[in-house]
């Protein structure tokens, strides 16, 4: 049987974040329910964050009161305490806290210093382990931030040993403004794989300079078994000058695909939530491959 990796679409999140259209609850559960269609099984579906820091994941109450029920991973984006106890009131299981590895993007970001944002993650993460509540934490700028540049691989070894002791069910690398190459993601990886695990380890790429996909075949070949990836490649942070669209759902589908791995996920369908994701936004070009994989739907080669 073929190995399986997870696919974790941040779409309805990231990609939705810094558009400038905002979208509606229903409108973001239509998305989600489209990329449950194509067999997404853990989607990321916004944010409890502040409205007025971002302002497209406002009603994320809504969506999550709109999601079907089911065997599946909805997660959502919390930066602090609040954030937990919007989203566990609103019947969301899996939460996703995000620290930078570098001081100003914290700032920039979150409103805190370093050091304070380890706190209310530790804080968070103890609550969520009262609670049964999965708890993965985002390490954003992992290998390069817009305001501090390269950062060091010890920074993020340090802090991704943190918040594991301190309870987090997933450490999650995330390059949040797309700046690394294969060499420099298997340079981090190595280490905190064998250190680590890499079942405690997930991987979110950003496509700015196109390496996103080769970005998650190194990972791949150090062992990661779990991505972030956009449906569409929509995505992008609003405080990290030059972030770009995440990796596409349906580039990283392609390429697992052909590697022999299992995903679940069906191209033809995802090729229909990159055409609503695009409808919805007016602002979604598709991953790199998307032209080959409609030529294939088209002359039957890939089957619905
Ligand atoms: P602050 O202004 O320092 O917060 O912002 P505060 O604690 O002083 O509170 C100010 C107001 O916000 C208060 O309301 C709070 O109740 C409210 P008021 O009294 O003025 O009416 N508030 C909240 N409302 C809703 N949800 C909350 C919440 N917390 C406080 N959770 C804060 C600090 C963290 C709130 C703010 O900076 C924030 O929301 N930041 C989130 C920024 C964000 O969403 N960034 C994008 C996601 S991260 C990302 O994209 C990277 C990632 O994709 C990985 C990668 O690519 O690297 C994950
Ligand atoms: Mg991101």
């Amino acid at each position: 049987m073929a190995e399986k990796v997870i696919i974790n679409d941040v779409g309805p999140r990231d990609g939705l974040q810094n558009q400038s259209k905002i979208l509606l609850p229903a409108e973001r559960i239509q998305l989600i329910n489209k990329l449950l269609a194509a067999g997404l099984t853990h989607i990321e579906v916004g944010a409890f964050v502040s409205p007025k820091a971002v302002p497209a994941m406002a009603g994320t109450d809504e969506v999550a009161a709109g999601l079907p029920k089911g065997d599946y991973a909805f997660s959502a984006l919390i930066p602090n305490r609040k954030g937990y106890e919007l989203a566990t009131a609103a019947g969301i299981r899996n939460v996703g806290l995000v620290i930078a590895a570098s001081n100003t993007m914290n700032e920039r970001n979150i409103n805190m210093n370093n050091d304070r944002a380890l706190a209310v993650c530790e804080d968070v993460l103890a609550q969520a382990r009262q609670d049964g509540v999965n708890a993965q934490v985002y390490v954003a700028t992992a290998w390069e931030c817009p305001f501090e540049g390269q950062i060091d691989a010890a920074v993020v070894a340090d802090l991704s040993e943190k918040l594991l002791a301190a309870g987090a069910t997933e450490i999650v690398l995330a390059d949040t403004i797309g700046a690394a190459a294969p060499a420099q993601v298997k340079t981090l990886l190595k280490p905190l794989v064998a250190n680590l695990g890499a079942a405690n380890l997930s991987c979110h790429f950003h496509d700015t300079r196109g390496m996103g996909v080769a970005d998650v075949f190194a990972a791949v070949e150090c062992g990661i078994r779990k991505f972030d990836a956009s449906i569409g490649g929509l995505g992008g942070c609003p405080f990290a000058p030059g972030a770009t669209g995440n990796v596409a759902t349906e580039d990283v589908v392609l390429m697992l695909n052909q590697m022999g791995f299992e995903t679940g996920i069906n191209l033809a369908a995802l090729i229909a939530a990159a055409d609503l994701a695009a409808e919805l936004t007016g602002n979604c070009d598709g991953g790199h491959s998307s032209r080959w994989i409609r030529k294939q739907i088209e002359k039957g080669a890939i089957a619905a």
